[in-house]
């Protein structure tokens, strides 16, 4: 996004904004260009943080006397009431704008917000915005030592969903990710948490990527995304260890892409009876907001091989992991120095 606020093309080179000089992260934009080794360093630390959110008092002082920014210029409610919680749990302290209250609503730019809120001594801004490329533009205009973790930009990339899935699989399939076969149904191509999702379980070497849609709802990039594409549902999902289901996103369809949701459900719904041709013990995600009878059947939502809620409690942890590893990059870097 340039400063008049148009959306333009991401390069390449705008992937390695999120390194510091040795490799380690400073802001959190995209999985691309990530290793496997910051992966499962992330997933690491989220592991350990873990064991924080289950103890009486759920509380570190990791992040004490930062200062952390929420700011959501599209609806959410998993997403930033988990990084407010994993904030406070590191003991930060969290300011929440309300955009629909903000100057914003006065036609304000994201520019100005950017710097009055930097003004204010923010350390970090996690942000949700609907144009793609909008964590990128604030992490090119930020001060150096100001991180911006991006929670979902447009069609574009969603970072922390997609660790905190491939943390939620790993918990119930095991850290073998070559062994698994992953499949992801609906609509692909509205999806920024697809194609994290794709973008992650590629950098974990996991052995079989599906996915499957109707043909008007799989973005061209997918080609080149080493994933096999299916429009065939049955097929799709036969012996899958995994299937992450994902919601129609109306609010970002032009035009008509599906004939109508009954059809959809029809061919693409996640029932029982279809559940019988995956693995026995196969695991069922959704990022959410879940739509019962539109893309999943509630019975299996809510059914025993569902880990639909684990997903959202991981995302604790993970967002913790995230934000520690961040923010305590110069803690890091003395400690290895001294
Ligand atoms: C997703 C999002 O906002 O991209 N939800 C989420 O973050 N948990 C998916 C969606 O809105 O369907």
């Amino acid at each position: 996004m340039n400063k008049s606020g148009k959306v333009s093309q991401l390069a390449k080179d705008d992937w390695n904004i999120q390194l510091d000089a040795h490799g380690r992260l400073k802001h959190f934009l995209t999985i691309e260009g990530l290793g496997t080794e910051i992966l499962n360093t992330i997933l690491d630390t989220a592991e350990s943080f873990a064991s924080v959110n289950d103890q009486h008092v759920k509380k570190v002082p990791l992040l004490r006397g930062k200062t952390i920014a929420n700011l959501f210029f599209e609806a959410s409610t998993r997403t930033r009431n988990t990084f407010e919680l994993a904030a406070k749990r590191l003991s930060a302290d969290v300011l929440n704008i309300n955009i629909s209250t903000s100057a914003t609503s006065k036609g304000e730019s994201l520019l100005d917000t950017l710097q009055n809120l930097q003004a204010m001594q923010c350390d970090m801004f996690v942000v949700r915005h609907a144009d793609s490329g909008a964590a990128h533009f604030m992490a090119r205009h930020v001060a150096e030592h100001v991180s911006i973790i991006n929670a979902g930009d447009g069609c574009h990339s969603h970072p922390t969903q997609a660790m905190l899935d491939m943390f939620t699989i790993r918990r119930h399939k095991g850290a073998d990710f070559g062994g698994l076969r992953v499949a992801i149904v609906g609509d692909i191509l509205h999806s920024r948490v697809a194609r994290s999702q794709i973008h992650a379980l590629n950098t974990l070497n996991t052995g079989d990527v599906r996915i499957i849609a109707p043909t008007t709802l799989i973005p061209a990039e997918v080609e080149n995304m080493g994933v096999s594409v299916f429009n065939d549902m049955d097929e799709g999902i036969r012996d899958a260890d995994v299937i992450i289901m994902l919601r129609l996103q109306k609010e970002r369809m032009q035009g008509a892409l599906l004939p109508s949701e009954a059809e959809f459900y029809q061919l693409y719904g996640l029932t029982e009876r279809r559940m019988q041709r995956a693995k026995p013990d196969a695991i069922v995600m959704h990022p959410g907001p879940i739509n019962r009878g539109v893309e999943i059947e509630s019975s299996v939502a809510d059914g025993s091989q569902s880990v639909i809620l684990n997903q959202v409690t991981y995302g604790i942890s993970v967002r913790m992991a995230v934000m520690s590893m961040v923010l305590g990059r110069e803690a890091a870097a003395m400690e290895a120095e001294a």
